[in-house]
């Protein structure tokens, strides 16, 4: 059984760049959790923290995963999972039921990055991040007490690979190959034929 591949980590790590590449590179669907609540919302993830607040956000964030989870698909070759790649947002398994739900259908591959490479790239960027605006910090300063906040979480992943000096080509390879590693040990031997290799 070749189990899905999660995308997860804290908010500019690489997921959403990464996330396409690697789909692409195992031919697998690709699909994205926030993409999925917006759509459904009916409008962008900052409009709904702004509109209906975190909880509200966070409640439909559970509803997606457990809808993502449910998939009862099976893979043409191995009859396992539908083979996929799931990017979820960075705050996803602070809810050890969504941990629990990604963990059971695939491999939770969590992207780090450094603080200051982080912020870098949160100030180049248009996309709009409501969780590091809260407490009028600068963002420097509300990245590292959100990441210490969610340290336990993130380390629930199985596998951590740090993006901040990796083209999103490299960073496509190391997702791959650690996922391949870990997913094999996961796998029964006849069905591994969808599993990548390392
Ligand atoms: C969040 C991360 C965002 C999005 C929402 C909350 C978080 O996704 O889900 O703004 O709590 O870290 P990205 O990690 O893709 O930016």
């Amino acid at each position: 059984m070749t189990p899905k591949l999660i995308l997860t980590g804290f908010m500019a790590t690489g997921k959403t760049s990464v996330g396409p590449l690697v789909a692409k590179r195992l031919g697998w669907e690709f699909v994205d959790v926030d993409t999925v609540i917006a759509a459904r919302a009916g409008k962008p993830i900052a409009q709904i923290f702004a509109d209906h607040g975190e909880a509200h956000f966070r409640r439909l964030e559970r509803e997606a995963v457990a809808h993502l989870t449910s998939d009862r698909r099976r893979c043409p070759n191995c009859h396992g999972p539908h083979p996929e790649v799931i990017s979820t947002g960075g705050g996803v398994l602070v809810d050890e039921s969504n941990c629990a739900a990604l963990k059971r259908v695939g491999v939770i591959v969590c992207l780090t990055a450094r603080p200051e490479v982080i912020a870098a790239r949160v100030e180049r960027s248009k996309a709009k991040r409501p969780k590091l605006t809260e407490g009028g910090k600068s963002t420097l300063d509300r990245i590292k007490e959100l990441m210490e906040e969610r340290a336990d979480a993130y380390a629930r992943a199985d596998v951590h690979i740090d993006s901040s000096d990796l083209t999103v080509e490299q960073l496509a390879e190391r997702i791959i190959a650690a996922f391949g590693e870990h997913a094999a040990r996961r796998v029964l031997p006849s069905a591994q034929r969808c599993v990548p290799s390392a």
